[in-house]
């Protein structure tokens, strides 16, 4: 399942962002990438030593993470440090799988949900979609610059190669308390049901639909 989160920056947030992106220093992306995906990618990251690193994060992280359909979404439990990646004309990321496990030997965290949040609008760049290939399906997706998209870490995906212009995203990792999608798909259908219920004739309804969320929760929850 894909979950698009459309404006997740303001206007104004997004120009501060675009504005210390412009200014940063970046480095080759396949220092980041894992053993595999290497062969794949080409773009270029922001250098994370660098104090416009968490500025930016300052911004976009913390929008994120109190987004409420985000948390309706991802049931997050662990969030990994975002990387931000520019792809200029010639560039992209063939088809490749990302690592189960990532993150510093200390703070190791499983990849369940993948996350890209786009800072150029469609028209600024030829080519650079983002293409994801979930259960037989594809989809080619290019949102307007301050939205994102969740996708499933188990997915197949690659970012096509940019023709022209200049395609700047964030990306970042979950690892969700529900390590399974259906089973995310499922708590967010009862929480999104039961909030449409209102009046006196729902109360024993949102009641029940209460039981159930928290019991599946539980059930299938990992810390
Ligand atoms: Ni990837």
């Amino acid at each position: 399942m894909f979950i698009k989160i459309p404006d997740l920056l303001s206007g104004k947030q997004l120009d501060a962002v675009r504005s210390v992106l412009q200014q940063g220093s970046f480095v080759d992306g396949k220092l980041s990438a894992g053993k595999h995906a290497r062969d794949q990618k080409q773009n270029e990251e922001l250098d994370s030593n660098q104090d416009s690193y968490s500025a930016l994060n300052d911004v976009i992280m913390t929008q994120l993470v109190q987004h409420p359909l985000y948390l309706q979404a991802a049931l997050p439990a662990k969030i990994a440090a975002p990387i931000y990646a520019r792809y200029r004309a010639g560039m992209g990321y063939g088809e490749h799988i990302d690592d189960a496990l990532m993150g510093p030997a200390h703070a190791r965290y499983r990849s369940d949900i993948s996350i890209t949040i786009f800072f150029s609008n469609p028209e600024e760049y030829r080519g650079g979609e983002l293409r994801i290939s979930d259960n037989g399906e594809v989809s080619e997706i290019k949102l307007p610059a301050g939205h994102a998209i969740l996708y499933p870490s188990s997915s197949l995906h690659s970012v096509k190669a940019v023709d022209e212009g200049e395609r700047l995203v964030a990306v970042t990792w979950v690892q969700s308390h529900i390590r399974r999608a259906d089973q995310r798909e499922l708590l967010m259908q009862l929480d999104q049901s039961r909030q449409l219920l209102s009046g006196e004739a729902a109360v024993s309804a949102r009641q029940k639909i209460d039981q159930c969320y928290a019991n599946l929760f539980r059930m299938w929850a990992e810390l």
